[in-house]
């Protein structure tokens, strides 16, 4: 077992000593391990979309206020407590040093290079906010949005067309409940029951397990064939048709988002790079952060 007290606050490069320290200890190590901390990096993905790098998608709602994880599109947050776990093992070592915000794009960065992904530098020294508002998962992007809505979304926060489709390969892991990509398997339009793009049997597969009137609430599917691997797959896929989400779809409806899709197919390498730039562009939009929280779900 890897120590904890190896890492001594920035001077360790990776928290992945940490990472693996904490979860074995708490599950040893499975595919589930991969699987609950990659399930961090959308977590990544949601707070810098809201309020930027500042950890508000950690915070918990309080009499006054819904936070944002309480938010309906954070249905798939659910790794908080290894946040938790990082955080007070961090605290004892430096107290008040590392802010939620960087444990955040570190864990990110850390399943993803876990789970055979690349891995780059996160720029530190964020401050973590104080302030989280579930209706501010609105801005979000939606599971059903079209090429420009996804553009324009991405385009607010400085976010180009390559860093859509390089950040989309993030799919490569992970679940989707029913819910989001309901639209595409009944009452598509008005002429189809079933999205045409969607390849035929795995329509079928995906109707099966999400029937139109689904009461499973934790039904759903994986979003791509190698879930616990971080590789480009979910690229190959989305090319036969085999893509979970609208807004996966929508990628191949322009030529120049199709042919960065067609690139990362074929080249897995280029998918790796353009995925690790992206992600620290994404990781340093600003937030509004003021303090380095002592406990990640409360502010100070
Ligand atoms: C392009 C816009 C995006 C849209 C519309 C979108 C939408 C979604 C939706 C609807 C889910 C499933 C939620 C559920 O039903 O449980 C999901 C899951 C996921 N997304 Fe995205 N996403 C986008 C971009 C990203 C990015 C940039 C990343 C990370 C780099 C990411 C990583 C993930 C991961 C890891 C999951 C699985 C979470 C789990 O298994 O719990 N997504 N996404």
């Amino acid at each position: 077992m890897i120590e904890p007290f190896q890492l001594r606050c920035f001077e360790c490069t990776s928290m992945i000593a940490l990472l693996e320290y904490v979860i074995n200890d708490l599950a040893g190590i499975s595919e589930m391990y991969i699987y609950i901390i990659w399930s961090l990096c959308i977590s990544c993905f949601f707070f810098h979309m809201t309020q930027g790098c500042d950890a508000s998608v950690l915070l918990n709602s309080t009499s006054k206020q819904q936070a944002e994880k309480d938010g309906p599109p954070n249905i798939s947050l659910h790794a908080f407590y290894v946040i938790d776990l990082v955080k007070a093992e961090l605290e004892k070592l430096c107290p008040g040093v590392v802010s939620c915000a960087d444990i955040l794009a570190l864990a990110a960065r850390d399943a993803v290079a876990l789970s055979g992904g690349p891995s780059w530098n996160v720029p530190k020294g964020r401050k973590d906010g104080r302030i989280s508002k579930a209706l501010d998962t609105k801005q979000l992007p939606a599971p059903t949005f079209n090429i420009s809505q996804l553009q324009q979304s991405f385009s607010q926060r400085g976010l180009s067309n390559a860093d859509l489709v390089a950040l989309s390969g993030g799919h490569t892991l992970g679940f989707s409940h029913c819910s989001s990509f309901q639209n595409r398997i009944h009452h598509f339009d008005k002429t189809h029951d079933v999205d045409p793009s969607l390849q035929p049997s795995f329509a079928a597969s995906l109707r099966k397990v999400c029937p139109a009137h689904n009461k499973v609430r934790s039904a759903g599917s994986i979003l791509d064939s190698t879930v616990t691997t971080f590789d480009n797959a979910y690229y190959k896929l989305l090319l036969m048709g085999k893509s979970i989400f609208s807004s996966d779809q929508a990628l191949l409806t322009t030529p120049s988002t199709k042919a960065l899709v067609a690139k990362y197919a074929n080249s897995q390498e280029e998918f790796f790079q353009a995925f690790a730039i992206s992600m620290i562009k994404m990781s340093s939009i600003s937030g509004n952060g003021q303090e380095v929280r002592h406990h990640c779900r409360f502010v100070n």
